[in-house]
């Protein structure tokens, strides 16, 4: 019998655009970018060096997410940030929150609400979410691919040579879907970097925080990171094991952490705390002016350079009454040549935020229910992120945690997520030798995958089924119209893997990624993910049909990137044919049973003699005797398997 494999690799059209990832290359400089809304932080990896941030022009360890566009010329960070005030409208900030997202969007639509000058648009001929500076149209792509051209830029201002800058692996945080991801990646492809790797912020964290800990027993540690556009909070399980580099060598303990669960609040960072301070200055300023020039209706609102004053001033306020109870504020002719001039105190700033703090404890709540935790069950509690220094925010979630608890800031709140980037980056090169720390992320949302005829045609299908790698539960569904759904990848699973499906089918089939309704996706997220014609299989399953053959069996194999991108990566179509091969073997099976014989001979008359030389005459008579009964007895036996030996069995795949 032989079974032989027909397969053919399909051809896979997919309608998205193919995913930019680059392959994992040597280089010389790696770069770890935190591509915060408000702050980007760059560190670097170098062969003989050790993992350091890189500092800017202005020697700051931290840039402003900044460009500004004036007289031809860009400026960046601290240069763009000192010229915001007067030149509002001329640059767009936090750009990677407009980056794959609907001008609809809620995070997008808050750029509106809190009167930033530069609002972004729809635009139909770059069918997606546009800003205009000057009459010119800026996707968020270019506008971030400028970003990262000045983090490169930074980089050799800091004495790393232009050509070895290529590598990098950029942070993303927890709620960042597939279309954004993509967009961050085509943004630095405009960039030309070459992005080994996307990792989820507070995932770059705890690889940060865990590259020195050999724990001996599991500790669960929360991150909880409030930066300036969001809040996010994850928890992460530290332990160790023993790692054999080589199968001869001996065990060495290493650190490895799983990260347990996600939750956020995508509109809750410090730029929301700075808005409600922007709002209680322009409503007070308001009311003076109006009194002052007894008028009504007259609005700072309306001015686009005040209101960027007034967001300066408010970051400045917040800081302050981060260390102190109260603050003076005085701005030269803010808005119609009038000052404003007024002292706010923290506990105003806790009055007009307070709805604020009570959100900023909800997402470790959540993040401990998708764990299946509780607070016990918590050996650690990690503070990162710029947002978490006002102190009314610590003592809320100090109320959450109770005694058991400390708040704790054992890793640069600041820089641990672009170092923890650099880290992975050099732990994924070939071209560093690091420590090893074991990592895994998850994968907050269900994706699911669905099939149907391509064209549709209505009659009854294939039979659906599963792979052997996969734990896919197929849902069957209308009869009459072939579609099959299932989910490939579910959710808080690991991501970095792949999964096949497999099931009988003799048509061209249309696959479908999408994600699976979940009330953790963010509103406003496209659930369309990728769109696959695969066609070939009906030519197939004809030719086989013709050859008297069954119908192929399809497999598709998916892969959730370690990036966290979903994708086809290999669609087949296989034909099993059974053929039964009888060959004569006469010759061979002769020869070994007439030397098996002439063996046995042998060996009875050793027995024989040595029976004689022992004296057991009688014994070796009836021995004999036996022995003589025996040996026919065998050589029927050797007779018998010479006839089953005619057919020979093979196996064989071709
Ligand atoms: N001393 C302080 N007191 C209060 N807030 C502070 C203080 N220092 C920094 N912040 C706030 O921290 C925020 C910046 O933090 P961070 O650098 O973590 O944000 P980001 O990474 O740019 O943003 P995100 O991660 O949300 O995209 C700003 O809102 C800033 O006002
Ligand atoms: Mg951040």
């Amino acid at each position: 019998m032989r079974i032989s494999v027909m397969s053919k690799t399909l051809l896979a059209l997919g309608g998205a655009t193919a995913c930019l990832l680059a392959e994992v290359v040597s280089a010389k400089a790696i770069l770890g970018v935190d591509l915060g809304s408000l702050y980007m932080k760059v560190a670097l990896v170098q062969r003989g060096a050790p993992l350091e941030i890189v500092t800017n022009m202005h020697a700051k360890r931290r840039t402003e997410q900044m460009v500004l566009f004036d007289s031809g010329t860009r400026f960046y960070g601290a240069d763009a940030n000192s010229l915001y005030g007067r030149k509002p409208h001329l640059t767009p900030t936090g750009m990677s929150i407009m980056l794959g997202r609907s001008h609809d969007h809620p995070t997008v639509q808050v750029l509106a609400e809190r009167h930033y000058p530069i609002i972004p648009e729809y635009n139909v001929t770059r069918s997606g979410v546009c800003v205009t500076i000057n009459g010119q149209v800026f996707t968020p792509e270019e506008l971030v691919a400028m970003v990262l051209t000045h983090a490169k830029d930074i980089t050799a201002a800091f004495g790393v040579s232009q050509g070895s800058i290529k590598d990098c692996v950029l942070t993303v945080p927890s709620f960042f879907t597939q279309h954004e991801r993509r967009a961050l990646l085509d943004a630095a492809l405009l960039a030309d970097l070459n992005v080994l790797s996307l990792i989820d912020e507070n995932t770059a964290a705890g690889l940060h925080f865990g590259i020195d800990r050999i724990d001996e027993e599991v500790q669960n540690v929360v991150f909880y990171n409030m930066g300036a556009s969001s809040l996010q909070v994850s928890i992460v399980q530290y332990h160790s094991y023993d790692r054999k580099e080589y199968s001869y060598s001996k065990g060495k303990k290493v650190g490895s952490f799983q990260v347990l669960s996600k939750a956020w609040d995508a509109t809750l960072g410090g730029g929301a705390f700075d808005a409600r301070l922007v709002d209680h200055m322009a409503t007070e300023f308001n009311e003076f002016l109006n009194k002052k020039r007894n008028t009504e209706g007259k609005d700072v609102r309306t001015s686009p350079r005040a209101m960027a004053k007034l967001r300066i001033q408010a970051g400045k306020v917040k800081q302050v009454l981060s260390a102190n109870n109260d603050i003076p504020v005085f701005i030269d002719s803010l808005f119609d040549d009038t000052n404003y001039q007024t002292h706010i105190s923290r506990a105003i700033f806790e009055e007009i935020c307070h709805d604020l703090v009570l959100r900023s404890a909800e997402p470790i709540t959540q993040a401990l229910k998708s764990a299946n935790l509780t607070l016990d069950d918590i050996h650690m509690f990690e503070l990162i992120g710029g947002g978490m220094r006002v102190p009314r925010i610590r003592e809320e979630i100090q109320k959450v945690l109770g005694d058991k608890l400390d708040l704790g800031m054992h890793i640069n709140s600041d820089e641990s997520m672009a170092l923890g980037a650099a880290f992975h980056g050099a732990n994924i090169s070939t071209a560093f030798k690091v420590r090893h720390v074991g990592m895994a992320d998850v994968n907050p949302w269900p994706i699911a995958v669905s099939l149907l005829d391509l064209p549709i045609i209505l009659e009854t299908g294939g039979l659906f089924g599963l792979g052997k790698k996969t734990n896919v539960e197929v849902e069957e569904d209308d009869e009459e119209k072939w579609s099959k759904q299932a989910t490939v990848f579910k959710a808080f699973g690991k991501i970095g893997v792949k999964k096949t499906i497999a099931f009988t089918h003799d048509r061209d089939v249309a696959c479908e990624l999408d994600y699976e309704n979940s009330e953790l996706l963010p509103v406003g997220t496209d659930t369309a993910l990728e769109r696959y014609n695969i066609t070939g299989v009906a030519d197939f399953a004809k030719e086989m049909e013709a050859k008297g053959l069954g119908k192929p069996k399809v497999s598709l194999q998916f892969e959730l990137s370690s990036s966290g991108i979903t994708k086809l990566v290999k669609a087949e179509a296989v034909v099993e044919e059974i053929i039964t091969v009888e060959e004569e073997v006469e010759v061979e099976v002769e020869e070994a049973v007439e030397e098996a014989v002439v063996e046995e001979k042998k060996e009875e008359n050793k027995e024989e003699e040595t029976k004689e030389e022992a004296g057991e005459v009688k014994d070796a008579e009836s021995s004999n005797t036996t022995s003589e009964e025996g040996a026919p007895a065998n050589a029927d036996k050797k007779k018998a398997a010479k006839k089953e030996t005619k057919t020979v069995t093979k196996e064989k795949k071709k």
